[in-house]
């Protein structure tokens, strides 16, 4: 087990969530990929054990967890599903988060607890057709009209939108002061004028929804507004600070995952009458593999812990999330190539945490925007020095 210093109960939070995910959710693991269904029965489990609400205070309905236990939560879940440890990570990180951060006393009672105790999901809502990378280039226009805004526009790539109840969406307010224009709204589901677009089909990742949304006239409540008009760019990006992080969990669960399964699987494969495993071309792959796994473990909660102490941890979540993505990319090739044929064979899993791996090299920010994070607020540092 990969040592840090975690305390008596997150270590015990974690073995909870760890038992559940193996006996839980891994045997469904092969079924999720070949049928892209959503687990409603394995969600539900997951909201009774409190995993949809873990940081969200206990006023609200949430168990009250530090961030680090939630970023240890979404780690064991995608060991076991790294579907499952998307929806956890968007549920919580930008579709809770936004209201406990930037919500108004409303409307947190409105909607933490049902958030948290996973009756309700939540979803996140800022890339359209030509703001991805550029997310300053949304052209969703949201307009005040007496106590509603009327919303239109185009919104893609939307992760849980088949499921959820609550998206945070982004849309332009002031068009004349470009990024300082863009306000954040909290829209229902069943808002006139609002719809879901079919599930697209992606790559890996199946049994986690991503769709397209439409807002045609959409006619939202004034009080909908989720902070200040014009704080809807910063709110964003404050919120994928924290969001990165759960994606390197997610990345790490999907490594660590691959990396188990080829330990095992070259002490068991015989070829030139002894194990995978003594052959020193194997060891020299597997420790590489395992390296890559340990660094990423300490940037993970190097960076929670920041976020725990209330301090600035842009620039760190965004190196965990670009180390230890390109990590499970690597380490689930790797896996993939050790396993030999039986690597693209679906029944041994590994082919399955290679498609999964790639989308945490993408989303939540490209791993290419990552190194613009960094670079930007180390080049600012340097400046202080
Ligand atoms: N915290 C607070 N404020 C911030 C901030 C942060 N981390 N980063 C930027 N800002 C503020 C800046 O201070 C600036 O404020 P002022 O206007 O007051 O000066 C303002 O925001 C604009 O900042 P920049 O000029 O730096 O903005 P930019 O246009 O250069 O963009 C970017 C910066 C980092 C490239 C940003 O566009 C970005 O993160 N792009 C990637 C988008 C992304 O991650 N999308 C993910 C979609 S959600 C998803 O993927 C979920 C899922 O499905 C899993």
């Amino acid at each position: 087990m990969l040592s840090f210093d975690f305390s008596e109960e997150q270590l015990a939070l974690r073995e909870t969530v760890s038992r559940f995910a193996r006996e839980v959710i891994s045997p469904r693991a092969i079924q999720l990929d070949e049928t892209d269904e959503f687990p409603h029965d394995i969600v539900k489990q997951m909201g009774g054990l409190g995993l949809l609400g873990l940081p969200i205070p206990e006023e609200y309905g949430g168990v009250g967890a530090d961030f680090i236990s939630y970023i240890s939560a979404i780690e064991e879940i995608s060991y076991a599903s790294a579907a499952l440890g998307v929806m956890l990570a968007v549920h919580t990180s930008v579709g809770s988060f936004p209201i406990l951060y930037f919500g108004t006393d409303e409307q947190k009672q409105a909607y933490l607890p049902r958030l948290a105790s996973g009756e309700w999901i939540g979803a996140f809502a800022l890339t359209e057709p030509s703001a991805g990378s550029d997310a300053g280039g949304i052209r969703t226009r949201a307009v005040k009209q007496g106590d509603e805004y009327i919303l239109n526009g185009e919104k893609i790539f939307i992760t849980n939108a088949r499921e959820a109840n609550l998206f945070c969406v982004f849309a332009v307010t002031d068009p004349t002061k470009g990024k300082r224009g863009v306000s954040a709204f909290l829209v229902e589901r069943d808002t006139p004028g609002f719809t879901i677009g079919p599930t697209e089909k992606k790559m890996g990742l199946h049994g986690s929804s991503t769709c397209a949304l439409t807002f045609n006239d959409a006619h939202i409540p004034a009080a909908s507004l989720l902070g200040q008009e014009g704080e809807g760019f910063r709110i964003a990006m404050q919120l994928l600070d924290g969001g990165r992080i759960g994606i390197a969990a997610q990345a790490q669960g999907i490594a660590r995952s691959a990396l188990d399964l080829t330990a095992r699987y070259v002490q068991d494969r015989q070829q030139f009458g002894r194990p995978l495993a003594q052959l020193q071309a194997v060891q020299m792959l597997l420790a590489d593999m395992a390296t890559r796994v340990e660094a990423a473990h300490w940037l993970i909660y190097h960076a929670a812990k920041l976020k725990d102490a209330g301090k600035p941890c842009g620039k760190e979540a965004s190196m965990a999330k670009l180390f230890a993505s390109d990590g499970a990319m690597s380490v689930t090739t790797d896996a993939v190539q050790l396993h030999g044929g039986y690597g693209y064979i679906r029944e041994y899993h590994v082919e399955r945490l290679m498609r999964d791996a790639k989308v945490t090299q993408i989303y939540e920010g490209t791993n290419q925007i990552q190194r613009v994070v960094i670079a930007r607020q180390l080049l600012k540092e340097t400046l202080k020095k």
